[in-house]
């Protein structure tokens, strides 16, 4: 008897699945997002083993002590960003989702890894985005060794699994999987069922033939295709790349990571003459601007972004309100969060701000949620409403309790030793966070309460 389709209902923004059709989904909230999805029971089965990450259907049980892991050493990408992202270079067979809004990087930085990899490995470029004129011109401008890099514009995936075959390539980038179809299924390319079939079938053939890919995944406002999310589930990595507040730099984060940690931040700075993206390797140095005087309402952060430590100017400004009901805007940091720092300076620190207007801004467009940003946050709010300037070399972090309590965060001693290593001298940190010895000349406040950390500033400002 022949198998019957399994009838899907998928959400084209997010991915989520649903047993019936609704004007809304119910996951994103988004509106006529959902679309019927048709696939044959086999497939069904291929996708939920693809999902899990299996690439045959050799299944058998053994002792967990009796299986060695294979020996597959990462390749790096000569970006030592992208790298740190990747959780330390890309592993062979791995299928990595590059996901960014247009003009975000995602062809630039792709072209400049294939380029840097292809003398050692035999690399792929399957672009249906671009001419093969356009991505010449855009290594001649990146000044990238382009002898050994192979190039195809080709949207069938049929035909480019047969290309990889033929060149035997190692590394592969796909730029875009919504510009590709699949001529077995029905629909437009960019729809859910030929994303998802695509992105199937490149799967399985990158994990069959041990071959690392990159493909290439938009992301629109309008909705007009349908997302990564979509195939999120079935790729190793997902990575995101943004543009930081309109500026020449951009962040990857992993939304997803089979082989690394989620919470690694890379950043990149496009260079001004050919748009080369560039790894940054002092990210302190691009969010703080210590050139000028220091300026009251302004307090240093050491933030902890994956496996280190980040120094972020914070600023606040606090003014007189004459509503009812002031205004309290917090940019970069969220927003019940400062509304709970009030709380807890009205509270424990006597400072009689209900009845001022608020602004807190994390300088350089960056966002944060570590919570280690709520001592200095504090710390610059309380600089603006008593307008005294804290000394430009103080940095502080530290979490606060509803109590006023100062509490310990994580890598404390990573955080000083980088803020010395950047030119600090004085470090407000919770007492929980005093190393034992500490090899810099910072000066150490340990603080165990917020009105401690205030009289530490209050004598010095
Ligand atoms: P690209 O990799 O094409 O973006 P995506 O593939 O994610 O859509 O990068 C486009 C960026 O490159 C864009 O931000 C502008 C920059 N750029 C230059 O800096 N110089 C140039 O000559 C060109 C054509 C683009
Ligand atoms: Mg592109």
């Amino acid at each position: 008897m022949a198998k019957k389709a399994t009838v899907h209902y998928i959400c084209s923004d997010c991915g989520a699945n649903h047993s019936k059709w609704a004007g809304q989904c119910l996951d994103c909230k988004a509106w006529n997002t959902i679309v019927e999805f048709k696939e044959s029971a086999s497939r069904a089965g291929a996708a939920s083993a693809m999902a899990r990450g299996y690439a045959g259907s050799k299944e058998s049980v053994s002792k967990l002590s009796a299986i060695k892991p294979e020996d597959s050493p990462r390749f790096s990408t000569n970006n030592v960003e992208f790298d740190r992202v990747l959780g330390g270079g890309i592993v062979p067979g791995s299928v990595i989702l590059l996901a960014g809004t247009p003009g975000a990087g995602k062809s630039t930085l792709t072209t400049q890894v294939l380029c840097e990899v292809s003398s050692n490995l035999n690399c792929l470029l399957v672009s249906a985005e671009e001419s093969a004129s356009q991505i010449s011109r855009r290594a001649i401008r990146l000044k990238l060794q382009t002898d050994d890099l192979n190039v195809a514009i080709e949207t069938d995936v049929l035909a480019i699994l047969s290309m990889i075959t033929e060149t035997n390539a190692k590394f592969v980038v796909i730029d875009s999987l919504q510009a590709m179809y699949h001529p077995d299924v029905q629909g437009a390319p960019g729809g859910v069922g030929q994303l998802r079939e695509c992105m199937q079938v490149l799967t399985q053939h990158a994990k069959q033939n041990d071959v690392a890919m990159i493909i290439i995944c938009h992301t629109t406002k309008d909705g007009s295709v349908a997302g990564p999310r979509v195939v999120e589930h079935i790729g190793d990595v997902m990575l995101m790349i943004e543009v930081v507040a309109a500026s020449r730099f951009r962040e990857i984060r992993a939304a997803k990571n089979r082989f690394g940690s989620t919470s690694e931040l890379g950043l990149l700075a496009m260079m001004p003459d050919n748009g080369y993206l560039k790894a940054v390797t002092n990210p302190s140095a691009i969010f703080l601007d210590r050139s000028r005087d220091a300026k009251p309402g302004s307090m240093v952060a050491s933030l902890w972004e994956g496996s280190r430590s980040l120094l972020v100017e914070i600023q606040a400004l606090v003014i007189d309100s004459h509503q009812g009901n002031p205004r309290r805007l917090a940019v970069g940091i969220d927003q019940n969060r400062l509304n709970m720092l009030v709380a807890v300076l009205v509270r424990h620190a006597d400072l009689a701000m209900y009845d001022q207007e608020l602004y807190v801004n994390l300088v350089g467009g960056l966002r944060s949620t570590d919570p280690s940003t709520d001592l200095p946050v504090v710390l610059a709010m309380v600089s603006s409403f008593r307008d005294r300037a804290i000394p430009q070399n103080w940095v502080a972090f530290g979490e606060l309790g509803l109590s006023g309590d100062v509490r310990a965060v994580p890598s404390g001693l990573e955080r000083i030793k980088q803020a010395a290593q950047q030119g600090f001298s004085h470090c407000i940190c919770p007492k929980g966070n005093l190393p034992k010895n500490i090899s810099t000349d910072m000066k150490v406040y340990p603080v165990e309460t917020l009105s401690q950390a205030i009289d530490r500033i209050n004598e010095h400002s």
